[in-house]
């Protein structure tokens, strides 16, 4: 697992490479897809990276006049994603956080959460603390929209998601600090109304996509 200071180091110097993650291509194209975006007034990122997910997200998933708040533990990621979102300037803010899950942020004010591919870098208590300040800051009926890499579907995903976990076990880094993992079982029912869960293959490489709306 990454310290905070770890993940700040390995992706201040990561930075652009990010964007050549071909295989998040299609699940993030899913999960824009079932996030009802266009309903929402307000969407909150938590670990925006270069801006990506937000670009899109704003461009061709939203309405003009939706607000976004994006932050990251990377000084270089804040910077790239704000360099990438100056044409919509006065509907988003980006800020730079410590890591710690904990937000300065009003409860109940969001009506979209999204997390893509940073879960599955946290340590477990992390996962559940980003999942609470998620539940925390949306509103009542609000989405959680969530991607993490996960667990093989198939013969050849298995092999990928095995090669995959023994190279994080070597070296965290040589994978960006990420493990498959599985998020559903955070989102327990009392709580969260499951919408919409799909694993997506894209070059053997799995990837959980959900969204789940608060009770
Ligand atoms: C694999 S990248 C994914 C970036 C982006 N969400 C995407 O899908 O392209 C992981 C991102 O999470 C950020 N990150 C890692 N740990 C974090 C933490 N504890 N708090 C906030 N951001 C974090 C990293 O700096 C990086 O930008």
């Amino acid at each position: 697992m990454l310290s905070y200071p770890e993940a700040k180091k390995f992706y201040d110097a990561f930075g652009k490479k990010q964007d050549k993650q071909f295989y998040e291509k299609i699940a993030i194209r899913d999960l824009l897809e079932h996030g009802d975006f266009t309903s929402a007034n307000s969407i909150f990122e938590f670990g925006c990276g270069t801006g990506k997910v937000a670009q899109l997200l704003l461009s061709d998933y939203s309405k003009p006049e939706t607000h976004y708040v994006g932050v990251d533990i990377s000084d270089t990621m804040v910077k790239l994603s704000a360099d990438k979102l100056t044409e919509f300037h006065d509907r988003v803010r980006i800020y730079s956080t410590d890591g710690a899950p904990e937000l300065p942020e009003k409860s109940n004010c969001y009506d979209r959460v999204i997390c893509t591919y940073v879960l599955d870098l946290l340590a477990e208590q992390d996962i559940k603390r980003v999942l609470s300040e998620a539940q925390r800051i949306l509103v009542t009926g609000g989405y959680i929209c969530l991607i993490s890499l996960s667990h093989g579907v198939s013969v050849v995903s298995r092999m990928v998601e095995h090669t995959w976990s023994f190279l994080y076990r070597l070296k965290p880094t040589l994978v960006g600090g990420c493990r498959p993992i599985s998020v559903l079982k955070y989102l327990p029912e009392p709580e969260w109304e499951i919408l919409h869960h799909n694993v997506i293959v894209s070059y053997g490489i799995p990837s959980e996509v959900l969204v789940a709306k608060k009770l």
